[in-house]
C-alpha cells in the first residue's frame, strides 16, 4: 500500500515532530518499508495501491503505555466521598479505594471482565491507540491475579490492538493479611508472579511503592524475584510522598517509573543514567486534585524521556481518553505539544521497551494514525474533539 498526498510526523527527534511536509508512506505487509518526501519516492515503487490521503496528518498510532483497564465495579461513590472532603489516602486506609475494586474484580467472571474493559479499550482505539499496557493488581491473590491477566490478553482475540501486561501483585495489601504484608509479598505476591511468568502471561514486573502500599524493602524482594525470571520492571513511585521507589527502580534498570510527582532533582539525574522513562499520569493529579508537578523541567535538563497515559483505573483517573491526556500533560505540567506527543508515541514504545513502534520509519510497524487536522501542535490543543479519521493496524485500514 502507498499513503499518498499527506503531512507525516514521523516523531524523530528533528526535525521538530519528524514533520515531512508533503510524503509518503509505502507499507509492504505489515512492516513500513519506506517514508520520505514525495519528491524522493523510490520510482520503482508501484502505484497500483495508492491511497490519496487528502492532506491528511499521518502520525505513529498512539501507545497507552499505563493502565489498569481490567476490572470489576467502579468507584463513583468514593468519587463522591472526596468531593466531601475525604482524602484518597483516607478512603485507601478505611479499606475503600484499591481494596474495593478488589472486592469486585474477585467476583467478577471473565467474561463480566472483558465485557466492561471492552468499553474502555474501545473508547482508546476511537482516538488512534493500537497498543494498550494492561496490569493486574486488583485481584491480590493467586487465582484473581491470574484471571485479571488472562482476560488482559485475551483483548488481542476480540480487538486490532496489541496488549501488554505487567504484573501488579505488589499494589495493596489485600484485607487478609493487613496484619502481616511481608506474609503477603512472599506467600502471596511472589508465588503469584511465577504462576503468571511460568504461564507466559506476563511481559513486565510493576509495584506501587508508597506508605500506603509496599516499602523498598518490599518491593525490592519482587523485583529481584522479576530479574531472575528474565522480566523487566517498572513502579508507581513518588506519587503522592518521597519514597525512594525511583532510586530503587533505577538501579534495577526499570524501564519506567510512573506518576513521580514527589520526584527530586536528583532523582532525575539517576534516571537519566539508568535509561529509565518517567510517565507522567495527569489524569490521576486532576481526579486527586494534586497539587504537586512533577519535576518536567530536571526531566528535561537531563534528558529523561517523558511519556503520558491515561493511568485509566476506576479510583484515582476514570480516564479513558488519552487525547485529553496529551491536552493535560501540556497544561497542568507544562510539556509542549511536541513532548506531549512524543510521550504517547516514541517514549511510550520504550516505556513499555518495544523498539518496533513509535516512530514512522522504515522497518517499523506499519501502525499509524491518520487524522483530519493538519498540522501535529493540533492534536494537544483540542479539548474533547477526536479528529481521527482511520487507524492503519498492523498494515490493514481499520478504525
Ligand atoms: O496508578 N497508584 C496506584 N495505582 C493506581 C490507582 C488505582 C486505584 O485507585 O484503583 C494509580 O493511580
Ligand atoms: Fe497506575
Amino acid at each position: 500500500m502507498l499513503l499518498l498526498n499527506c503531512a507525516i510526523a514521523t516523531m524523530m527527534p528533528t526535525p521538530a515532530y519528524g514533520l515531512i511536509e508533503d510524503g509518503c508512506i509505502v507499507i509492504n505487509g505489515d512492516i513500513i518499508q519506506w517514508v520520505g518526501p514525495k519528491s524522493d519516492l523510490p520510482k520503482d515503487i508501484s502505484q497500483q495501491d495508492a491511497q490519496d490521503m487528502q492532506g491528511r496528518l499521518i502520525t505513529p498510532a498512539l501507545i497507552d503505555c499505563h493502565t489498569h483497564i481490567v476490572h470489576g465495579g467502579y468507584r463513583a461513590t468514593e468519587f463522591e466521598m472526596r468531593l466531601n472532603g475525604a482524602s484518597y489516602e483516607q478512603i485507601a486506609r478505611a479499606g475503600g479505594g484499591i481494596i474495593s475494586t478488589v472486592t469486585d474484580t474477585r467476583a467478577a467472571t471473565e467474561t463480566d471482565l472483558l465485557q466492561s474493559a471492552l468499553t474502555r479499550v474501545d473508547a482508546l482505539i476511537a482516538e488512534g491507540v493500537t497498543i494498550i499496557e494492561v496490569k493486574s493488581g486488583y485481584g491480590l491473590d493467586i487465582d484473581t491475579e491470574l484471571k485479571m491477566l488472562r482476560v488482559a490478553r485475551s483483548i488481542e482475540q476480540h480487538r486490532n490492538v496489541r496488549i501488554k501486561t505487567s504484573f501488579l501483585g505488589a499494589h495493596a495489601v489485600p484485607p487478609e493479611y493487613a496484619s502481616c504484608p511481608n506474609d503477603y509479598v512472599t506467600q502471596v505476591c511472589i508465588p503469584a508472579l511465577e504462576a503468571a511468568a511460568q504461564l507466559g502471561l506476563i511481559d513486565a514486573v510493576d509495584g506501587f511503592c508508597e506508605s500506603i502500599a509496599f516499602t523498598p524493602d518490599q518491593i525490592a524482594q519482587v523485583f529481584t524475584r522479576a530479574k531472575d525470571l528474565h522480566l523487566p520492571v517498572k513502579l508507581h513511585a513518588e506519587q503522592l510522598s518521597q519514597t525512594g521507589g525511583t532510586q530503587l527502580a533505577a538501579k534495577f534498570g526499570a524501564l519506567s517509573v510512573d506518576h513521580v510527582e514527589y520526584a527530586s532533582a536528583n532523582d532525575a539525574k539517576v534516571l537519566s543514567k539508568s535509561g529509565t522513562v518517567a510517565v507522567l499520569l495527569p489524569g490521576a493529579f486532576y481526579t486527586l486534585q494534586e497539587t504537586r508537578k512533577p519535576p518536567v523541567y530536571a526531566f528535561r535538563k537531563h534528558s529523561v524521556p517523558m511519556a503520558l497515559a491515561t493511568d485509566c483505573n476506576p479510583g484515582s483517573s476514570p480516564l479513558s481518553s488519552i487525547l485529553l491526556a496529551l491536552n493535560m500533560g501540556c497544561i497542568f505540567f507544562g510539556l509542549t505539544p511536541e513532548e506531549a506527543l512524543a510521550g504517547i508515541t516514541r517514549h511510550a514504545a520504550r516505556a513499555l521497551g518495544l523498539n518496533d513502534c513509535g516512530i514512522i520509519d522504515a522497518g517499523m510497524r506499519a501502525d499509524l494514525a491518520i487524522w483530519d487536522v493538519s498540522h501535529p501542535s493540533e492534536l494537544a490543543y483540542r479539548i474533547g474533539f477526536n479528529p481521527l479519521h482511520k487507524r492503519i493496524f498492523g498494515g490493514q485500514l481499520c478504525h
